[in-house]
């Protein structure tokens, strides 16, 4: 399959029409520091059950564009979603974040069901078509996966943590088990984003959040091959797929990933130089960032500025704005008002 040729201005940037003002969308635009979001969010006592039930999670969706002009939308579900499809047990706890029984060895991988998770995840498919449905035709909706890589430090650990040795030290230990685990996560994956792009989405973003932390060696093997895996799998099926890798934190190793894995636009962390951006990495693919989410916090001169030398370090070049990471919940949401205003030129 192929898409039909897609009239969205965030797909047309990604694919690589330079425009006047770039458009604009936030990484994790829907969430908790909307009211909205927390008054939806009060109801319904656990968040998978709130990314799985349609009506809920097609409305938080919808949310940040009713509010922003905003050019898309991106679905509301988790990249802990994947795991759960797989049969592993993950939950949220407040206050938390994400917990899962950890993967403890090779039979506990081997009992992982990828040929199960496109029926475990229907009702994020659906989700995907109630949207659809409901945006306007020059607003994208973005699906999303997390990238193996990043998925498997929850899956080993069983939890977040800042430097994800669980996960490093059992590849390294282990690293034929552990290529096994990663196998199924790119087989989940392609299948996953596919059935996404077959229910109504235009573009589908890779959160490799977890990519510093690892030499060149280790972000070959298990942060590039894999995403590269993805993305060659998703166009094996639909061939002009247009794909946005987000490998957070890999600084110097940026250019080669965008390179080695053929993704459309790359997404920028905060730590990224805007200089070092324009001269190694614009001229490869679509940027897409790189705003520190605490600048959208306290707002005022600091951030006009700021949001200023991203514009002008990024014009005439495929420029998607965005944060570096995701919008925080004490984000004032008048701060994201002018935010869009500033970036919309008015
Ligand atoms: O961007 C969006 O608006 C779409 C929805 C979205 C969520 N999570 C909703 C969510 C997306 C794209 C994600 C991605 C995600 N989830 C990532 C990659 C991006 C990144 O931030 O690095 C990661 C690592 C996760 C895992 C995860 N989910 C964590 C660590 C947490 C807890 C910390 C936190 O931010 O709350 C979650 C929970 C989560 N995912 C919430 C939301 C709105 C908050 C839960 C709640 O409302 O109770």
């Amino acid at each position: 399959m192929a898409l039909m040729s897609n009239k969205t201005k965030l797909v047309r940037t990604i694919l690589g029409e330079v425009q006047e003002r770039p458009p604009i969308w936030i990484m994790r635009q829907a969430g908790r520091y909307l009211p909205e979001y927390r008054a939806l969010r009060k109801d319904v006592s656990s968040f998978l059950e709130f990314c799985y039930t349609p009506e809920i999670s097609t409305e938080a969706t919808l949310q940040p564009l009713a509010r922003f002009d905003l050019d898309a939308a991106i679905l509301f579900s988790d990249i802990l979603v994947v795991p759960d499809a797989l049969g592993q047990k993950v939950w949220f706890e407040k206050g938390h974040g994400p917990r899962l029984t950890p993967l403890e060895g090779m039979s506990d991988i081997e009992r992982l069901d990828v040929d199960g998770v496109l029926e475990h995840l229907s009702p994020v498919l659906e989700t995907v078509r109630r949207v659809r449905a409901k945006l306007a035709d020059e607003k994208a909706l973005i699906g999303f996966c997390g990238s193996p890589w990043t998925v498997a430090t929850y899956m080993l650990a069983g939890q977040g943590s800042p430097d994800q040795a669980v996960a490093r030290k059992f590849a390294l230990a282990q690293p034929d088990v552990f290529a096994k685990l990663m196998d199924k996560l790119v087989a989940a994956s392609i299948d996953y984003l596919v059935a996404q792009f077959e229910a109504g989405v235009d573009v589908v973003q890779l959160f490799e959040s977890w990519a510093a932390n690892m030499d060149e060696v280790f972000f070959d093997a298990w942060v590039i091959a894999p995403n590269r895996a993805i993305v060659a799998g998703v166009r094996a099926r639909i061939s002009d797929a247009p794909i946005i890798g987000f490998p957070r934190g890999a600084a110097g190793l940026v250019a080669k990933f965008v390179r080695e894995t053929e993704v459309n636009a790359v997404g920028l962390d905060y730590g990224m130089p805007l200089e070092f951006a324009r001269q190694h990495i614009a001229p490869l693919a679509c940027v897409q960032g790189n705003l520190d989410p605490l600048r959208l916090v306290i707002g005022g001169d600091q951030m006009t500025r700021r949001v200023d030398e991203i514009l002008s370090a990024f014009a005439g070049t495929p420029h998607v704005f965005n944060l570096g990471h995701g919008i925080v919940p004490e984000t004032p949401i008048a701060h994201v008002e002018a935010l869009v205003a500033q970036v919309k030129g008015l």
